[in-house]
């Protein structure tokens, strides 16, 4: 079928430098590049290239940087349609160091994507009906992701959810529209209120998630691998190895490999290993949709990879 991607879009300013300045220092950095990002944009690439059917609905603002934006994310084979240009405010731009060997520090001013409101949530009810799964993430005001989701249940159509970032007060009656939570280790830890460092805790965390309504819960445990757990079974997932250069982007690669896969009528278990390599995979390579592979590279990984 197809799938829809409600979020944001930003322009990424990626600075590379040796290391990450501390309060008040200023460090020379080694390069400068613009590239295309923001969580909903990077997860509907990530989805584009494995060759699914992709809309994305958001805001671009009526500048340059939304211009090359929508560009960009056409060549990837990303319907845009659902996208407004507003005029009255500037497209949303991610300030992003990446440290040599891959830490970074993200700052996004939201722009347009803070403006998405239920007008947006209207246009979604065009497209909800040829869907089988829409993806949401927290870039964007928290009132209309609800909304999203709302309307997608209305259609039947499963909605996943990466909770990034995770706002002050996540309602709890959110939890009763979620399909599929894919919250990272940081992530899990503020929405359920304690530390997430060992597996009975990460257990815990996976059981409140699941009484709280949510069907299936998947923690990205960054370079652990994932875990993942429904009603009736839970498991851990091995990473999939690779030489990482920059893993701004990861989380989102690992959404949209999922999202993908399961367009395709995989089951959890294969749509899990979709998105630890195509995860693994955006961080070979600089910037968040650069390093996204098409569905030819990933199913070469998926014969390679014992798991
Ligand atoms: O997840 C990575 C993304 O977070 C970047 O592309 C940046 O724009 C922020 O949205």
């Amino acid at each position: 079928m197809s799938i829809i991607i409600f979020g944001s879009i930003n322009m990424d300013l990626v600075v590379q430098t040796h290391r990450l300045p501390k309060p008040g220092e200023t460090v020379i950095g080694d390069h400068f590049v613009t590239l295309g990002g923001g969580k909903g944009a990077n997860q509907a690439v990530a989805a584009a290239r494995l060759g699914t059917s992709t809309y994305l609905v958001g805001r671009v603002g009526a500048d340059s940087f939304g211009q090359e934006l929508l560009a960009g994310l056409n060549d990837f084979g990303v319907n845009t349609q659902g996208v407004f240009i507003d005029k009255t405010i500037s497209s949303g731009v991610g300030m992003i160091n990446v440290e040599t060997g891959g830490e970074n520090t993200i700052i996004v001013v939201p722009g347009a994507n803070g403006k998405v409101d239920q007008s947006d949530v209207n246009r979604l009810n065009n497209i909800l009906p040829k869907t089988s799964l829409l993806l949401l993430q927290l870039e964007i005001p928290l009132e209309a992701v609800e909304a999203a989701a709302i309307a997608a249940k209305k259609f039947g159509v499963t909605v996943m959810l990466d909770p990034s970032p995770v706002p002050d007060n996540f309602p709890d009656r959110f939890y009763s529209l979620i399909d599929i939570i894919t919250p990272n280790q940081t992530e899990a830890a503020r929405l359920v209120g304690f530390e997430i460092n060992d597996q009975e805790k990460i257990n815990k965390a996976a059981n409140i998630f699941l009484e709280k309504g949510v069907k299936i819960v998947v923690i990205k445990l960054g370079k652990n691998g994932a875990f993942y757990a429904t009603e009736k079974e839970r498991d851990f997932l091995k990473p999939f190895a690779v030489k990482s250069v920059d893993t701004v982007g990861a989380g989102d690669g690992f959404n949209g490999g999922i999202a993908a896969s399961l367009d395709r009528g995989l089951p959890l278990k294969e749509a899990l290993k979709w998105g630890a390599i195509v995860g693994a995979l955006t961080t070979t390579k600089e910037g968040a949709q650069t390093a996204l592979p098409d569905l030819k590279m990933l199913e070469n990984c998926l014969i390679n990879w014992v798991n």
